[in-house]
């Protein structure tokens, strides 16, 4: 609900369980007053304080007053240039070489519903569950508008902002950085957490308390990155899973992104988030406007918990769209560990036998079935069926593979183009490289120039071609290297800050184009694993490969990262052979299919390698899979353990939101000799109802999380266990 009072200029916004708020001062300016649990009504106005600080300048309008200071009032969109020296949201240059700006209320609007914005993903709602807040801010100088949306979802205490500028003056002005969104906080003993790491270990969080100064993640690598996510936390200093007030903001974009806290010189914080301004410059002429991505915020005075059980509806269900979005997704066989280039025909029919007997529901032909595609130096760019591999086609191939009730998918990487191809001959300039500057490698490939429209249309248009010329239900789009040497032929030099984020654009011109024509395909976004897991591909695609990396162990920690924003419905997860490709660990089986059932759940390996106990264990792994599959992908995921700190089992659990069934998964680490008893609680159970486990012991809800299962140590490295917890009148 967003209220408006006029006689005091005060914008409330509630949702279920939290509020928040700013109002318009006597200058025009946006004061933030509160975001927090959620309040009945009532100014948080009186808690804006005033005081002659020394070095923070005063608005011309105050005369010769020293209290009311830009550098010390909390914000909505800070003003630049003017006497706010805290991080910026918006920096411009204006046509006479000047760089302020000043932002001051004009106007505003509520309406029902929820804002989308043109060209770019959003999270979305019906009609009536969300409500839209539009302020329009002016610059009194330039005439230069920024329009700032706010979304209210208020059963998902979800609270989404963006901004559009908007040139109302009569000369160009270039933006140099417009962040999405700005949150000044009134405290700054808080804990940042970021979500980082590297190609094959992304997501890791990491914690600190706000030193002085700015603390930020950012990625210039074109996409979200391995490196760090797009997803943050700001959080109380003792905040855990269950208690604690925190924060988490999640950028809708897939490109540069910058997110940055500072804390200031009075023991406040600003929070700011958007597009990385790195070699980011957007000319706006007069009449043009721009458009920053969305930041999607939640805020619970619960603990972690909390806020990811709303991020994981929200994006579940209000930001992965299509026919996919809540259809149950089949269990997969990807060939890309089976078998990586060496493959024909008669190789995936094999494996689709095997695959087949095993209960998969969909074989994935991964990379190289396209062009001289043969290894990773050649064939990028060239979409159409390599017949030496392949004859005839795809269609007599899928047919076959059909025929033994499997569906069938492919893979992709549209955005990608190696020079031995025939498109690279063809059309040199279509990849990003600077004019008269040797090119950047990076796997032998190059990147294509996604902001020019005839590039990206010419590319779909060959994959259009092959995705109808057989029954393709499944796409994995894929995208295995960062952004250098960025330069397009199509701008003058004066907007080559602006290909970066066009890039973006093109890419998801392209994506909503796939949708339109191919509206029953799941799509799987992967870009080398993780390197752009983010809500903006999510809107696209249900499911992310969530990682290169598939040894079980080193999953429990990126997927432990990544389950704090997204939820298991969106993490690509197989079962892979042993010894793992990337660590070379070799793990259980059934540990290894206990990790990947906290994901979409499938295989990544060669069924025709397997022993029979192994295909037969195969299936059980896949029916059991199916029997939990709406409990593990719609239920409330727990973290019962964090498995970066030291303990002998790492734990989480699944659980139905009436506390009718719950799933625990326990993963044991190193084995260790005479060890010490281990005991699993589980979380959030019905303390009245008797649940039986394993469709055995009857044990009270209340007993079974304050006692705990104990757990058998029966030996051996890296053990899972299940628990199912079923709440006894439904068993
Ligand atoms: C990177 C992906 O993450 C892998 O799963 C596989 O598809 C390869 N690319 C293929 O080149």
């Amino acid at each position: 609900m967003i209220c408006y009072q006029d006689d005091q200029r005060l914008f409330t916004l509630h949702t279920k369980n939290t509020s928040y708020q700013f109002v318009v001062d006597a200058h025009g300016y946006l004061l933030h007053t509160y975001y927090g649990p959620r309040v009945g009504g009532g100014s948080f106005a009186y808690r804006l304080r005033e005081a002659d600080r020394g070095f923070s300048p005063n608005p011309n309008a105050e005369g010769h007053t020293r209290t009311f200071s830009l550098d010390t009032q909390p914000q909505e969109f800070p003003s630049s240039g003017v006497g706010d020296f805290r991080i910026p949201v918006l920096e411009v240059e204006n046509a006479d070489g000047s760089r302020a700006v000043e932002m001051r209320y004009v106007s505003h609007s509520i309406k029902q519903g929820k804002y989308s914005l043109e060209g770019m993903p959003t999270f979305f709602a019906k009609e009536d569950e969300a409500q839209t807040l539009e302020v329009v801010l002016q610059d009194p100088v330039t005439g230069l508008r920024a329009v700032l949306y706010y979304g209210v979802m208020e059963e998902l205490d979800l609270i989404t902002r963006a901004v559009r500028i908007e040139n109302g003056g009569t000369k160009p002005v270039a933006l140099n950085r417009v962040m999405s969104m700005c949150l000044d906080l009134d405290r700054a003993e808080l804990d940042f957490i970021t979500f980082d790491g590297r190609h094959t270990a992304e997501r890791h969080p990491h914690r600190r308390r706000l030193a002085p100064g700015i603390q930020q993640v950012s990625s210039i690598r074109g996409t979200t990155s391995h490196q760090h996510n797009n997803f943050v936390m700001l959080c109380d200093p003792d905040a855990g899973e269950h208690h604690g007030q925190c924060m988490g903001a999640v950028l809708v974009y897939s490109g540069n992104f910058e997110a940055s806290v500072e804390r200031t010189q009075f023991e406040t914080a600003r929070f700011t988030m958007g597009i990385s301004p790195w070699q980011f410059r957007f000319m706006v002429e007069p009449g043009e406007s721009f458009v920053a991505p969305e930041v999607a915020m939640v805020f619970s005075n619960q603990g972690f918990a909390g806020m990811s059980h709303q991020f994981h509806r929200a994006i579940r269900n209000n930001l992965c769209n299509g026919t996919w979005a809540h259809r149950r997704r089949p269990v997969l066989l990807n060939t890309w560990e089976a078998a990586y280039f060496d493959f024909d025909s008669d190789k995936l029919l094999d494996i689709a036998g095997h695959a087949a007997k095993a209960g998969i529901e969909l074989l994935v032909m991964d990379d190289g079935w396209f062009g001289k595609r043969n290894d990773d130096k050649a064939g990028l760019g060239d979409w159409f069926v390599n017949e030496e591999k392949l004859p005839g086609g795809l269609a007599p191939l899928v047919e076959k593979i059909n025929a033994m009730g499997l569906d069938f998918g492919i893979w992709i990487e549209p955005e990608m183009i190696n020079e031995d191809s025939q498109l690279y001959k063809e059309h040199p300039d279509w990849a990003l490289q600077i004019p008269g500057r040797p090119f950047t490698r990076s796997r032998s490939q190059l990147v294509l120039d996604f902001s020019r429209e005839e590039v990206w249309k010419h590319v779909y248009a060959q994959i259009k071609k092959v995705l109808s010329s057989a029954n393709i239900t499944y796409v994995k789009w894929d995208m295995n290297r960062s952004l250098t040497d960025v330069w397009s032929a199509a701008l003058p030099a004066g907007r080559q800050g602006e290909v970066y984020h066009r890039y973006v654009l093109g890419l998801y011109a392209m994506l909503e184009q796939f949708r339109k024509d191919f509206p029953n395909i799941l799509l799987e976004g992967c870009s080398g694993g993780g390197g752009r897991f983010d809500c903006g591909m999510l809107y696209y695609s249900p499911q992310i490969w969530a990682s290169d990396n598939t040894d079980a162990m080193d999953r429990l920690l990126l997927q432990y990262g990544t389950s704090f924003c997204y939820p298991v419905s969106t993490v690509g997860s197989h079962v892979s052979a042993v010894p793992n490709e990337q660590t070379h660990r070799i793990t259980p089986m059934n540990t290894r299919a206990a990790v990947a059932m906290s994901g979409t759940f499938g295989y990544e390996l060669d069924p025709c390698k397997l022993t029979d106990e192994e295909r037969n264990t195969m299936s059980l792994q896949i029916e059991t899979f199916k029997e939990y599959y709406d409990l593990i992908q719609t239920g409330l995921y727990e973290r019962l353990t964090n498995p970066f700190e030291p303990g002998p089992f790492t734990a989480w659990q699944h659980t139905a939101e009436d506390g009718s069934r719950a799933l625990v998964t326990v993963v044991t680490g190193m084995a260790r000799s005479n060890a010490a008893f281990t005991t699993v609680y589980p979380y959030g159970l019905l303390p009245d109802a008797i649940y039986t486990v394993n469709g055995k012991e009857e044990m009270r809800g209340d007993v079974l999380m304050y006692g705990g299962i104990p757990l058998p140590n029966e030996g051996g490295d890296y053990r899972a266990m299940q628990f199912m917890l079923v709440r006894k009148s439904e068993s």
